[in-house]
Formats: structure tokens, sequence, C-alpha cells
């Protein structure tokens, strides 16, 4: 080897792991500090308002409909004609979450339909295109940033539209065997649906200022016909919502669990978990999203609403786990939110109103707190006070083990009235031993008016 050939080796080499390390994209490194203090404003509201919007409003029958029912693109073409929401006011969409006691909102700006909300400069299918001929996310975003709501977005990774995008077996025209998916795949070039994706992701993290959240929903990395995060390129994308949104919270559905900062919190899915979320056997954050009914999107015959009361307790349970609530509303075609929805919210906003102090800035509880029959508990570590939510109304009273010399004052949440508290049962005709630490709060027959009644324990 001649002394300049000798030279150029390093040099070749050197530019060679440059240009590989460029392809893998790095994504910012961050303390679990410095992710604790960027995630503390989500971490304290607690409680959000999911919003599933699109054509999928107007069959009115579940947003998966076109794959349900494998409709054609030239079947569903009728929805995107006659899409008009003519009662869209987002305004009135944020009053109402800002009522309920929700304190940011995640909605959706492209489901799996592929039909954009937003004006995208990447495709035709979008709102700007129908009857409504607006820009739905804009004014989404303006209406929940003037009511003092925090701004999210959801996108799905899933498009049933583009022409590029490859048939698995979500997707309407799924097939069987794998000759078969090569079949319906011919022609069709995921690199070019992988830029697309992309480029919209940007479109809406540089046009509509300062978003808070973005949910890139989903990936199935189990099974053989799914995506997963290889044909996102998942960590391509993500490192440009960091760099262009460095405070935003980013969900866990990119197929990225094992890469340091690929996620922000869990989203476990219309179910309870059975304690705070861990990963790694570490406490996480969660916020397990949740439908009034069972879909994401408009279901006009759907039945199956939950009540007041379950939907007041699915909050304080996810918060007496450390965890935080995203509840969706489907609006109808029409841009209007479904009376059965508005109630429910409306009676959250009732008990909120009163009750919001054991839900803000709280979590679960001090193991050394156990919690009575028929309660929940959260804890708030900023001011120590302790709250017990009272699913069933006892009679007369209610004993706690182990609280003795902890307590300072009991009141009840809703009115700031004294409950009184003794170290002894009262029992007539039994002489039931007090156990070793029992304290006993007297509370009166008939239930406060409040649909969950909270105690307020200020601790000493
Ligand atoms: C699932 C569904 C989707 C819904 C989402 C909400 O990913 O595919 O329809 O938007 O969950 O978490």
């Amino acid at each position: 080897m001649n002394k300049q050939t000798f030279l150029k080796v390093p040099i070749i080499l050197g530019c060679f792991l440059l240009s590989f390390s460029a392809t893998i994209a790095q994504l910012p490194k961050e303390t679990e500090e410095q992710k604790t203090t960027r995630m503390k404003w989500w971490t304290d509201d607690r409680f959000g308002m999911f919003i599933h919007f699109g054509l999928y409003a107007q069959p009115a029958r579940h947003e998966w409909v076109k794959k349900n029912e494998r409709i054609s693109d030239q079947d569903y073409q009728k929805y995107f004609e006659q899409f008009n929401p003519d009662l869209y006011n987002p305004r009135e969409w944020a009053r109402m979450a800002k009522e309920a006691g929700m304190k940011y909102a995640v909605m959706t700006t492209k489901h799996h339909e592929g039909f954009c909300l937003f004006d995208s400069k990447f495709t035709d299918y979008k709102a700007t295109n129908t009857p409504i001929k607006k820009d739905l996310i804009k004014e989404y975003v303006e209406a929940f940033r003037a009511e003092g709501l925090k701004v999210g977005f959801y996108y799905s990774l899933l498009d049933w539209h583009h022409a590029d995008y490859t048939i698995d077996r979500n997707h309407p025209r799924s097939g069987k065997t794998d000759a078969e998916y090569d079949s319906l795949n011919k022609g069709r070039d995921m690199g070019k649906y992988r830029q697309y994706l992309k480029d919209q992701v940007r479109e809406l993290l540089t046009n509509y200022g300062k978003i808070d959240i973005i949910w890139l929903d989903f990936s199935s990395p189990t099974g053989k016909y799914g995506k997963t995060r290889k044909d996102w390129d998942s960590e391509n994308p993500l490192k440009m919502v960091r760099e262009l949104q460095p405070q935003i919270i980013v969900n866990d559905r990119l197929d990225l669990e094992d890469v340091p900062g690929g996620w922000d919190f869990k989203s476990p899915e219309q179910y309870k978990p059975r304690e705070w979320v861990q990963f790694n056997g570490k406490r996480v954050p969660w916020e397990v999203c949740q439908t009034f009914s069972g879909s994401w999107g408009y279901f006009r015959d759907e039945m199956s609403w939950k009540d007041s009361k379950q939907l007041i307790e699915l909050l304080i349970e996810s918060v007496s786990k450390g965890g935080n609530v995203l509840l969706n509303v489907g609006p109808t075609g029409r841009g209007t939110i479904d009376a059965r929805a508005q109630e429910r919210l409306a009676s959250m906003g009732n008990w909120m109103k009163n009750c919001s102090r054991s839900i803000y800035g709280c979590t679960q509880a001090p193991n050394e707190f156990k919690a009575p029959a028929n309660t929940l508990l959260t804890y708030n570590p900023v001011t120590k006070r302790l709250y017990i939510h009272l699913l069933d109304w006892p009679l007369s009273q209610i004993s706690l083990e182990g609280y003795s010399g902890k307590i300072k004052y009991a009141q009840f949440l809703h009115d700031a009235s004294e409950i009184a508290m003794s170290a002894k049962k009262s029992t007539t005709w039994l002489d039931e031993k007090s156990k070793g630490d029992e304290t006993v709060l007297k509370l009166p027959v008939l239930k406060p008016n409040v649909e969950i009644p909270v105690i307020e324990l200020i601790l000493n």
C-alpha cells in the first residue's frame, strides 16, 4: 500500500461510519428526572378528552367499518362526498371538556381510513376538499387552546386509502396466504408511504404551533401480517417529532418498547389495569383510554353506555394507581357531541367541581395507608392529604386500621364539613373490642348528594 492509499483508508472508513450512523436515527438522550419534569403537567392533570372524528361518523357504526365490512374505496367515497359537519364548533367541545374537568385533548387528524381532517399538502383526501371545505384541525387547536386546554394529535400509522400502503391483515382488503398478499401488494411501495407519513407528521408539528401530545397509532409487533417498526422506520419519524417539538409527550405504539426515548407512557385500552403499570419492573407513566360505549367513532345504535358512576370511578381508580384517563367522544356527522356523551360529561363535571382536589396532582397513596373495604385512596404528595373515596355508602361509621396518630383533621371534600374521629366504635349489646390500631370516622346516615363522596384527611 503506498502512503497515499494508506492515508485514504481511515478517511473512507470514517465517511462510511458517519453516513451509517446518520441513517440510524439517534433519539435525544434524557435522564429520568428530565423526563419526569417534561411530563409533570400531564401526570398532574390526569384527565383528558379523546376525540375520534372522521368520515366514519356518517356510517355511524364503528371507525373500523371500512375494514369490518370490507367496503371498497369506491363505495366508501360517498362519505367523502357527503362530509359536511355544519354544526362543527370545537369551542363548544372545548367548553364541555373543560367543564367535565378535563385538562387536555387528543384529536384524530387522520384515522385508519386515511382521511385527513387537516389541510395537508401531500393528499387530496382531506376535509378541505369535502363540502365542509375547512381545516378542522386548525379550528380544533385554536378552540382548545383558547379554553386553556393542552392540545394533542392522534395520527394513524395505518392508512386504508393510500395507494402505496401495503395491504395487511388489518386492511379492508386483507388476504389469507402469502401468495395472496404478494399479488395484492404488487406495485405498492411502502417506502413512499413512509415518506408520506413523515411529511404529514412534519406538517402537523410545524403548522399548528405548540403541540403537547402525539399519538402515533399503531404497530402489530406480533403476528405475521401486521406492521412493525421496520415498516414505519419508527425511530426516524420519532426523532423528527422530538426535534420539532422537544416538550411533546409521545404514546407507545411505534413498536419501540425496548428503545430508550421510544415512548413516554403506556396506553392500555378499554380495561382497568390491576396495579400501577410497570415496565422492566419499574413503575411508568400510564394512561388508560376508554370509550363511553365501546366504539371510538360515533356509533348510533350502540347501547352499552357506561353510567356516570362507572366513569367517575374509572378516573378515581386510575389515579389511585398512578395513572391518567383519556375518555373518548365520537362526534356525529353534523359535528356535534351526542346527547348521551354530553350527559355523562356533565355529571363527571358535577363531581369534579367539588372533588377534583382528590384527582389533580394526586397519585397512589403510600403503602402505609390501607384502603378500607369499598373505597379507593388517592394522595397528594405536595399537600400531604389523603383522599378516601366511598364507593358504597357505609352505615354511620367507617374504620381505618393503622392510621392512628397520622390524621390531624378529617372533612368531607365537597363541603368541608368536619368528620368526627374517635379511637372507639360505638357498640351496643355487643362489646366488640377495637382492634389495636383503629380510627373510627363518624358519618351521617344519609349519603351526601355526591355521586362518590370523598373524605379528605389532613395528615400530621
Ligand atoms: C386502536 C384502534 C383505534 C382507536 C385506538 C384508540 O388502535 O384501532 O380504532 O383509535 O385504538 O386507542
